[in-house]
This record gives structure tokens, sequence and C-alpha cells, in this order.
């Protein structure tokens, strides 16, 4: 038992949340805010109502992995914008999934947007503002100790649970899962849970219904290249999120 902590402190701000200590020291309250930033915060903005939608379908999408046999960090989201968590220790780790080439995949490889891969792609990035995220080797991340050999299996195969069910969640949404990076960490009985959020901000998602390349953008690319519509994209797909229970 860890003593008890001073409830309402803030222990973290970062770019899309703020983290509060609560009475419990194994029990974390997180904020999302309205707040919105692309390449590595070299541009900074607001997408009115995000906080709230991305904290919904976060909430959304943890009960239906939970449900699914995932251990991740949500506890509860006991209003709008907030949500109760494990602590945890992040790793510092960006796990990329990518079924569909799109983003820095298109840029680094010259692969055509929009090609369906084979098998989804896992892709470990160091979590590391100041160099800027970098692309991690194997060799790298363990020349680094930012995991274990044993840690890293673990998560391969946690990401492509989570994209297995995710894709097919979404699938039913309507919406085509192109790609996603999550965020993992270990409590204090030594776990590993799936942390973070899962939202627009960090999943690229396109409507099924548009084959546009720019009209079928329902996620954080609105924002960053400046598609215009942000606000209108995240709400749909809060509600197509909301309106698909979480059993199959
Ligand atoms: P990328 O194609 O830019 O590498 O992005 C891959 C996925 O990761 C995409 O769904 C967006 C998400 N992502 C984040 O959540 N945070 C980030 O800082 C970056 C660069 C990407
Ligand atoms: N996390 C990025 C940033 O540092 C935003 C993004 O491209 O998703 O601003």
């Amino acid at each position: 038992m860890s003593a008890a902590t001073p409830a309402g402190q803030k222990i973290y701000e970062g770019k899309a949340k703020i983290l509060y200590t609560t009475e419990d020291p194994d029990v974390l309250l997180t904020h999302f805010k309205d707040d919105a930033t692309a390449f590595n915060a070299q541009k900074r903005g607001s997408i009115v109502g995000k906080g709230q939608m991305n904290c919904a379908i976060s909430t959304h999408l943890f009960q239906l992995l939970e449900a699914e046999g995932v251990a991740t960090h949500w506890l509860d989201s006991p209003s709008a914008n907030e949500m109760r968590v494990r602590t945890v220790k992040i790793l510092p780790l960006e796990v990329v999934v990518r079924n569909i080439v799109a983003g820095s995949l298109c840029q680094q490889t010259g692969l055509a947007l929009g090609t369906v891969l084979k098998q989804p792609l896992v892709e470990f990035y160091y979590k590391n503002d100041a160099l800027g995220d970098p692309l991690l080797t194997r060799d790298r991340l363990f020349l680094l100790e930012l995991a274990t050999p044993a840690q890293v299996e673990q998560l391969q195969i946690a990401a492509l649970k989570i994209n297995q069910i995710l894709s097919g969640f979404f699938e039913r949404c309507g919406i085509t899962l192109v790609d996603f990076k999550l965020e993992f960490g270990i409590d204090t009985q030594n776990r590993l849970l799936l942390a973070d959020e899962i939202s627009p901000d960090t999943c690229r998602l396109w409507n099924q219904g548009d084959s546009d390349p720019t009209q079928r953008v329902m996620d954080k690319d609105r924002f960053r290249h400046d598609l215009g519509n942000v606000e209108a994209a995240y709400q749909q797909v809060l509600e197509r999120v909301l309106a698909q229970s979480i059993e199959k």
C-alpha cells in the first residue's frame, strides 16, 4: 500500500491531456483538452469540443477492448471530458499499427497512399519530443533499454489483437481504420496496460462511403493539413462509435 497523496494536484500536462492525482495513489484523473498540435507542436490550434468527444470515443473503445480481454488503464469516466485511469509508468514508446499506407509510411517509403498492406505493420517510435519521436529499429530500442525483449513481444501481440478488434468495430461504423498509435504503461502490480487514448487524434479513419482522398478523412489529418470541418468530422466519428454497442 502506498501512502495517500493530496488529490487534485496536476502532475503532468501534455499536448492534449492533463493528469491529476486523486486520493488513491493507484488512480489518476485525466482531463482531455480541446488543444490540438501537429508536427511536434510546430502547428498549434484548438478543436472545439475535442476534449469531450475524444474522452467519449476513448471511453467506448476502452470498454470494447476490456470486454474483449485487453487490459487497459481505463476505470471510469466521471464527467464529459474526464477519465479515471490506473496509475501506470508509461513506456517511452509509440506503438503504431498500419493497415493501409498513409502519413509517414507514405512519405518515407514512396508506397502509394491507400495501398492496402498484405498484413498489418507494427512499428515502434521513440516517445521523445526533443528528438521528434524517431522511428526505432529493434536493436536501437534494446540499446536504449526502452523495453525488454519480453515486453516487445507482448506489445507486438497486444497491438495486433487491438488492431483486429478495432478494425472490426470501425468496419461496423462504416469507417476504415487506416492506422493508429498506442501507448502502454506498467502498473503498480507490474502488469502491462494499454494507456493514453484512442481517438481521431491518434487514429487515421476514412469514411467508407467516400473515395475522395480529402472528403473521406475523419481524423486529425483534417487539422494537420487544413482540410476544414474538423469538429464535424470528430462529431461524426463520435456519433457512429456511440451508435455501435460493444457486443459483436
Ligand atoms: P504517421 O503516419 O505520421 O507516422 O502516424 C501514424 C499514426 O500515428 C496516425 O494514426 C497518427 C498517429 N500519431 C499520433 O497519434 N501521434 C503522433 O505524434 C504522430 C506523429 C502520429
Ligand atoms: N503528437 C503530434 C505533436 O507533437 C501531433 C500529431 O501529429 O498527431 O504535435
